[in-house]
């Protein structure tokens, strides 16, 4: 039996799974992908490979990490599918990536949502609990937060009722989880709660690479900078902000990867339910962003202010005290940092993995 820790991520193959498997293996685990590459590639699972081969040569990860890794192209829908990743591998912990996540698109496709995103969890923790693995991180999200009282927010905020069914999914994977733990105390939950993850790995090999036009800010401002866009669609210059745009907390998609080795190396040896926010703690505005993105690419990017955005916060970021005394971790990278990694990633690959 080997000494290393093997970690099921399931959508290990999307933005923040593929950054986060760099990072577990660079610190030592084993890493098992699931993915059914409906919203990755297989070339990010080969990039993950190709970027901590080079942590190896460079020192920067344990010797043969770039080969503790598996990849199953499948779907946790397929009970079938988890039950052959159990008994082919020793699992120490799961790391649920896996789900839809377009805040737009699921208020036109509840059904596809729910049914998704919870009845993949379900799935998920019946077949984990069958094999005795009871340790699970879940990617959740600052939406469950809803339109806050007031900011940063902490973990002890009130969790209010979500405006889109995507955030009900994550509203409601959290309590599942907790109420798993409730019936079965054997059970070690974290539910991490990120604000808005961006940027991308310094090596310009992995990064966003959303599926028709971005929803979400910045990778709509790296498509202006490549010049597939023309202008930033600046939702709303009316808010109760310092400049009227929306402000959020923006952090680091390497930084938010550390935050789930720090999850993992602390659970270990517990049991319980750890609710944890990973952000900066600090807010930034659209225009901000729309700034440093600006300074990353070397030119002023065009903006179009349009109306508010239905279901848009005026503002929301975190305090992230907890993360820091719980897990002794802390977001290390600004804004700057975050476009200038983000713009060598669409740079380097204008159509993302279709290159
Ligand atoms: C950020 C700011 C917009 C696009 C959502 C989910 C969250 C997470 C990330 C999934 C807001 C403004 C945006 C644009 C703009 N989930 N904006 N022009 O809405 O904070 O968070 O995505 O990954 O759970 O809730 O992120 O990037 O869409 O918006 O002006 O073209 O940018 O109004 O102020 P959001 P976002």
């Amino acid at each position: 039996m080997s000494d290393v820790k093997n970690i099921l991520v399931t959508g290990g193959a999307g933005f923040i799974g593929s950054h986060t498997c760099v990072e577990l293996l660079q610190a030592g685990y084993g890493v098992v992908i699931i993915d059914d590459l409906s919203n990755s590639c297989e070339k990010a699972v080969n990039r993950i490979a190709q970027i901590v081969k080079q942590a190896e040569a460079d020192g920067k990860a344990p010797a043969g990490a770039s080969e503790r890794m598996k990849f199953y192209e499948d779907n946790v829908l397929n009970r079938d599918a988890l039950e052959r990743i159990f008994a082919e591998n020793d699992i120490y912990g799961v790391i649920h990536f896996a789900g839809f996540k377009a805040v737009g698109e699921s208020v036109e496709k509840p059904l596809e949502y729910y049914y998704n995103n919870i009845t993949n969890t379900l799935i998920l923790c019946d077949v984990m609990r069958k094999h005795g693995c009871k340790r699970i991180v879940f990617s959740s999200s600052a939406t469950v937060y809803g339109e806050p009282d007031s900011v940063p927010l902490s973990e002890t905020a009130e969790k209010k009722p979500a405006t889109n069914p995507y955030g009900w999914t994550k509203w409601m994977i959290e309590q599942i989880l907790t109420d798993l733990h409730t019936a079965d105390p054997e059970w070690d939950v974290v539910l991490l709660r990120y604000f808005n993850p961006i940027g991308a790995h310094e090596s310009g090999l992995i990064g966003e690479d959303p599926k028709g036009i971005p929803n979400n800010l910045v990778p709509y401002v790296a498509q202006v900078a490549i010049g597939k866009m023309k202008a930033v669609r600046v939702f709303g210059n009316d808010y109760p902000t310092p400049d009227g745009t929306g402000v959020r907390d923006y952090i680091h998609v390497v930084d938010l990867a550390r935050g789930h080795v720090a999850a993992l190396n602390w659970m270990d040896g517990k049991t319980g339910v750890e609710v944890v926010n990973l952000g900066t703690g600090k807010g930034s505005s659209v225009l901000d962003v729309v700034a440093a993105f600006s300074r990353a690419c070397g030119r002023e990017l065009p903006v179009d202010i349009q109306p508010r955005r239905a279901g848009d916060v005026a503002e929301n970021y975190a305090d992230p005290q907890k993360a820091k005394d719980v897990f002794g971790w802390v977001a290390e990278y600004d804004l700057d940092r975050m476009c200038a990694d983000s713009w060598r990633w669409q740079s380097m690959n204008p159509n993302g993995y279709a290159d």
